[in-house]
């Protein structure tokens, strides 16, 4: 399916420390994870960039999915989908072992969402890490024209900017974080801290989730790296470096997802759900097996619910779509033990012949499946203990009937919580109010629901994926160029970029 790229026809020799220009360029979106068009994807990041490349048009470059063994030739592949290009990478076993197994997802992971506990520090991971990023930017200069806006996602490529720089590119970059941002206390756990968080400074804009973690980058970059907050909201570096930084809530095609909801209540798969049901509620979760969901406190919390409302029994089938995630990261394999042993112990428990608490499912769907789903549940449960969005919360609101909606569960920690303030909103540490949250879910009045879910879908309707795209682009576009760093003898690596990524893909 994919061809091997032929670097030629993309490669413009004269784009390193090329002059910026802005508007009409390309956009090159850069990220670990590229939503392949033809598999299935769970996560917000492929999701929400499938949606807004679809709309505007560019290149996708990232990480192609598949591994070659140490020694063996990775990989660069190209395929074009309608106005989308992606361009892929392989990476070598021991790479993605170092730089996504372990330190984008057992330190920068744990550590953005406040899991000091799990974080798995180690110097040689960290210098997988980076040296992933130096063979991005290797990668990637061969794609870039002077005039492409450059957008690199997540939490997997915060150096890529520094990388580019230090090989002569200026043109305008901007970096979106779509997980949470640790405040600066906890940050300051991490070993090479100033070199890592510092390096958003390469960025023209760095984007945010929420007005907490923006916070937390102002306070990390005055009192850690002594940045002045201008007033316009940039940071100053001490070596006279600017950039902005600033909030974009990420969002859902809202559009595209209505309609799904709508043509799938006729599926074949709808009806033989609504039938298996037998007239009872359905509650519905949809997460990626992480830890980050609190998925082990909402099942107690259901059963918490069973247990103090009797009349609820037999009555609500709880059903958790929990795709498997990272399975090659241990933490991700013991939750899969803890959560089957806590569903098993609670159907045990509370099940009848006719009736099962919680189906619980560790399988992925299309979007096109799980909006069927939503539009027939009368309840959803997004109670993650932190997370950056959580794109399910407003994917559920979007799906639901207008003369009869469902009602949403949400948690304060999840970043949808500071739009979406018509939910009814919990504390995922409190099982007691989640469980009295529930009850109180299916119970609610339909003007009640109706109102609730009014409100938040004109702000979906408003404020939809593309929208968060736009208000990204234009802010990038007008961000102030900045000195050439390819010229800065101080910026210069002290040595060559890369050791094993250096030779390049023939
Ligand atoms: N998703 C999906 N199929 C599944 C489970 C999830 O397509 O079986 C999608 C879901 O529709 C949403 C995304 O994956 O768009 C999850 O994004 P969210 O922001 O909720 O959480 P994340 O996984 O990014 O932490
Ligand atoms: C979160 C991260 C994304 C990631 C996704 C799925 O949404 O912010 O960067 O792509 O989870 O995780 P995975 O490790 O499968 O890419």
């Amino acid at each position: 399916m994919n061809d091997t790229i032929h670097e030629s026809s993309e490669t413009h020799s004269s784009n390193a420390a090329g002059g910026r220009s802005a508007g009409a360029g390309r956009l090159v979106v850069v990220s670990n994870r590229v939503a392949n068009p033809d598999q299935l994807q769970t996560g917000g990041l492929a999701t929400a960039l499938r949606a807004a490349l679809a709309a505007r048009g560019g290149i996708w470059f990232g990480w192609s999915g598949q591994t070659v063994a140490d020694g063996c030739e990775p990989q660069l592949h190209r395929e074009e989908r309608g106005n989308v290009v992606f361009a892929t990478m392989d990476l070598h076993e021991s790479d993605l072992e170092g730089y996504y197994a372990n330190f984008a997802n057992r330190v920068l992971w744990p550590l953005f969402h406040y899991r000091l506990d799990l974080v798995e520090y180690h110097r040689d991971t960290y210098a997988s890490y980076q040296a992933v990023n130096r063979c991005f930017a290797e990668r990637l200069a061969l794609l870039i024209r002077p005039d492409d806006i450059i957008w690199i996602h997540d939490y997997h490529l915060i150096p890529l900017a520094g990388h580019l720089r230090r090989l002569g590119f200026n043109n305008r970059i901007g970096f979106f974080l779509h997980t949470p941002l640790a405040p600066e206390e906890l940050l300051r756990t991490l070993p090479p801290h100033r070199e890592l968080i510092g390096a958003l400074q390469y960025y023209d804009l760095v984007g945010l989730q929420s007005g907490e973690d923006l916070r937390a980058l102002r306070e990390y970059f005055t009192q850690t790296l002594s940045a002045r907050l201008q007033s316009d909201g940039a940071l100053h570096m001490p070596d006279g470096r600017v950039f902005q930084a600033a909030v974009f809530p990420i969002s859902i095609d809202t559009r595209a997802i209505v309609e799904y909801a709508e043509k799938a209540a006729g599926l074949p798969a709808m009806q033989r759900m609504r039938s298996s049901l037998s007239g009872r509620a359905l509650m519905i979760g949809v997460d990626r097996l992480d830890y980050s969901k609190g998925l082990p406190g909402r099942f107690e919390a259901f059963a918490c619910m069973l247990e103090h409302h009797p009349e609820l029994r037999n009555r609500v089938t709880l059903l958790q779509i929990a795709p498997p995630s990272r399975s090659q990261v241990p933490e991700y394999q013991q939750l899969r033990v803890v959560l089957e042993q806590a569903a098993g112990h609670i159907n045990g428990q509370y099940a009848e012949p006719d009736w099962i608490p919680i189906r619980y499912v560790n399988k992925s769907f299309s979007q096109r499946r799980l909006a069927g789903f939503y539009r027939i549940a009368q309840v959803a449960v997004v109670t993650p203990l932190r997370d950056g969005m959580n794109l399910v919360a407003k994917e559920f609101v979007a799906c639901q009937a207008p003369e009869d909606p469902g009602v949403l569960i949400l948690s304060r920690f999840a970043g949808a919580a500071a739009e979406l303030d018509a939910a009814l909103r919990v504390n995922p540490y409190d099982q007691d109010e989640m469980a009295e949250t529930m009850a109180r879910a299916l119970q609610m009045s339909l003007s009640e629901r109706r109102s609730r879910w009014r409100s938040m879908m004109d702000h979906l309707c408003n404020n939809d994926v593309n929208h968060w795209l736009e208000r990204f682009l234009a802010r990038l576009d007008a961000s102030e160029p900045d000195g050439d760093l390819a010229t800065d003898p101080d910026f210069l690596p002290a040595t060559p970029a890369t050791g094993q990524f250096a030779q390049p893909y023939t």
